[in-house]
C-alpha cells in the first residue's frame, strides 16, 4: 500500500536551525500549518516553534491544541463566526483590507483578550515587489488580492491596528527579503516608525533550511531590524523550512505496458490527487527505484531520498533516455494529465517494483484528495530507533464520508 513515510530526525534537523534563527536574529519563528499539518508529527517541532501561523479557523484549533505558543491568523476574509472563535485563542489576527478590519472592528476589540493585550491586530499590506518566479505563488503579481495596496494604504495605523504583515516570497534567499524589505520601507516607512506598532511579520517562503541559504546574512538583517524598529517584535512564518527533505511518498508499481509509441507504469498513487503540485506548480520530483538490499544489480547513485528505511537501495531515475529504459509514470485516477514525467531507469520496470517519490512532506499531505475515489496513502512516522510508526491509514468509509 501507498504510504507518506516522514522523518523525525530530518525534522529535528530543520527545527534546530529554525530554532537558531530565532534566537540569533531575536525574532520569533513560527510553524505554518498551511504546508505541514500532520498532527501525529507536531509534537517533533513544538519544543523548536515559537508557535504556528493558521490561515484560518481550522488550523488555528489544531495549532492551539497540538502546538501551543503564539498564534498568529490570517485570512484573506474572515467569517463572523469564525472571528467569533477565533478571538478566544489568537495572538494576532492579520486582516486583508480595511473593510473587513472596519466591519470587524469594534468586535475585536471588545472582546476580552485584546482588551488585557493578549491579542493584537494588523493589517496585511501587499508591498507590490515581485521577487518570485511562479506567478502562480506571487502575492505580489499584478491584481492580486492579496494584501492592501500601497495606494489605498492610510497615513496613520487605524486605532486598535498595531502589526503589519507582508508574505511575498515562495522558496527563496534572504537577499530577496531584504530587497523586498527595503521597497516595503521606500513605500511603507510611515507606517513602519507610527508609534501604535508593536509587530511586524515577515511572511514565509523563507527557504531557510534549503541548501545555500545564507542565514548569517538573514540572521544579520533581522538583527538590524530590531535595532531600527527598536520595541517592534519581528516574526517569520515559514511553513516549507520546517519540512523540506523530510518525507517521502511510497509508491508501486501496477502496470507496465506500452502505448502510443511509450513505455508507462501506472502507480498505485496519482499526482492529481496525492501531488497535486507536480501539475500545478508544475514540477517535476525526483524519483527513485527502491530495492531490498542486494538486489540492484548496478552501484547506487550518490543522490539519496529525505528518507531511507533500513535494508534498501535507492537508485535515482534519470531524465528520459539517460538510461537503458524510458518510462512514462502515471498516476491511478482516469485524469488524462495525471502523470509524474518521463523518467529513465537501470532495467525495465515491472509490476510490483516500488518508487520512492521525493521530498513529499510539504505542501502535499495537506493538499491531497479522494478524487477519482483513489486509495490515500498512509501516513506514518520514521522514529529515530528506524521504526516505522503508523500515524493514520485511510479506507472507504474515509471516502464515503467526506463526499455527504
Ligand atoms: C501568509 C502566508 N504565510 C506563510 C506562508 C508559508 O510559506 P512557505 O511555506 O513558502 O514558507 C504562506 C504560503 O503561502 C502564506 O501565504
Amino acid at each position: 500500500m501507498a504510504e507518506f513515510i516522514i522523518s523525525h530526525a530530518a525534522l529535528q534537523r530543520n527545527a534546530e536551525l529554525l530554532r537558531r534563527v530565532a534566537r540569533e536574529g531575536d525574532v520569533h519563528v513560527l510553524l505554518a500549518l498551511k504546508a505541514f499539518a500532520t498532527t501525529g508529527c507536531l509534537s517533533v517541532l513544538r519544543p523548536y516553534a515559537a508557535g504556528c501561523c493558521a490561515s484560518g479557523l481550522y488550523e488555528a484549533l489544531l495549532g492551539a491544541q497540538e502546538m501551543g505558543g503564539r498564534l498568529a491568523v490570517y485570512s484573506p476574509a474572515y467569517e463572523a463566526e469564525d472571528l467569533a472563535e477565533l478571538v478566544k485563542i489568537a495572538h494576532h489576527l492579520d486582516f486583508n483590507s480595511l473593510g473587513q478590519w472596519e466591519r470587524f472592528a469594534a468586535f475585536c476589540m471588545a472582546s476580552p483578550r485584546a482588551q488585557s493585550g493578549e491579542m493584537q491586530f494588523g493589517l496585511r499590506v501587499n508591498p507590490a515587489f515581485s521577487t518570485g518566479k511562479t506567478p502562480l505563488y506571487d502575492p505580489c503579481r499584478p491584481g492580486s488580492r492579496l494584501g492592501i495596496d500601497i495606494a489605498s494604504l492610510p497615513e496613520t495605523l487605524p486605532r486598535g491596528i498595531s502589526g503589519l504583515h507582508i508574505h511575498t516570497l515562495c522558496e527563496q534567499g534572504a537577499q530577496d527579503l531584504i530587497d523586498t524589505f527595503h521597497a516595503f520601507e521606500k513605500n511603507c516607512g510611515f507606517l513602519l516608525r507610527d508609534p501604535s506598532l508593536r509587530y511586524l511579520n515577515l511572511g514565509g517562503g523563507h527557504w531557510i533550511t534549503q541548501e545555500g541559504y545564507e542565514v548569517e546574512k538573514l540572521v544579520e538583517f533581522l538583527r538590524g531590524l530590531r535595532q531600527r524598529y527598536n520595541g517592534v517584535e519581528i516574526y517569520l512564518e515559514p511553513g516549507e523550512a520546517w519540512s523540506i527533505h523530510t518525507g517521502v511518498l511510497r509508491a508501486r508499481v501496477l502496470d507496465v505496458f506500452e502505448s502510443m509509441g511509450f513505455h508507462h507504469a501506472i502507480l498505485d498513487v496519482s499526482a492529481t490527487a496525492h501531488t497535486p503540485d507536480v501539475l500545478e506548480m508544475p514540477y517535476r520530483p525526483d524519483i527513485f527505484l527502491t530495492e531490498k538490499n542486494g538486489s540492484l544489480c548496478l552501484s547506487r547513485s550518490t543522490a539519496q531520498p529525505a528518507v531511507q528505511l533500513p535494508g534498501e537501495n535507492y537508485y535515482r531515475a534519470g531524465q528520459a533516455g539517460e538510461m537503458a529504459f524510458t518510462c512514462r509514470i502515471g498516476g491511478v485516477s482516469c485524469l488524462a494529465g495525471d502523470v509524474f514525467g518521463d523518467y529513465a531507469f537501470p532495467r525495465a520496470l515491472v509490476a510490483g517494483d516500488i518508487l520512492t517519490l521525493d521530498d513529499m512532506a510539504h505542501y502535499t499531505i495537506v493538499k491531497t484528495t479522494h478524487f477519482n475515489g483513489v486509495k490515500h496513502p498512509g501516513i506514518s512516522l520514521l522514529t529515530p530507533d528506524g521504526a516505522l510508526t503508523s500515524l493514520r491509514r485511510f479506507d472507504f468509509a474515509d471516502f464515503k464520508n467526506r463526499l455527504g
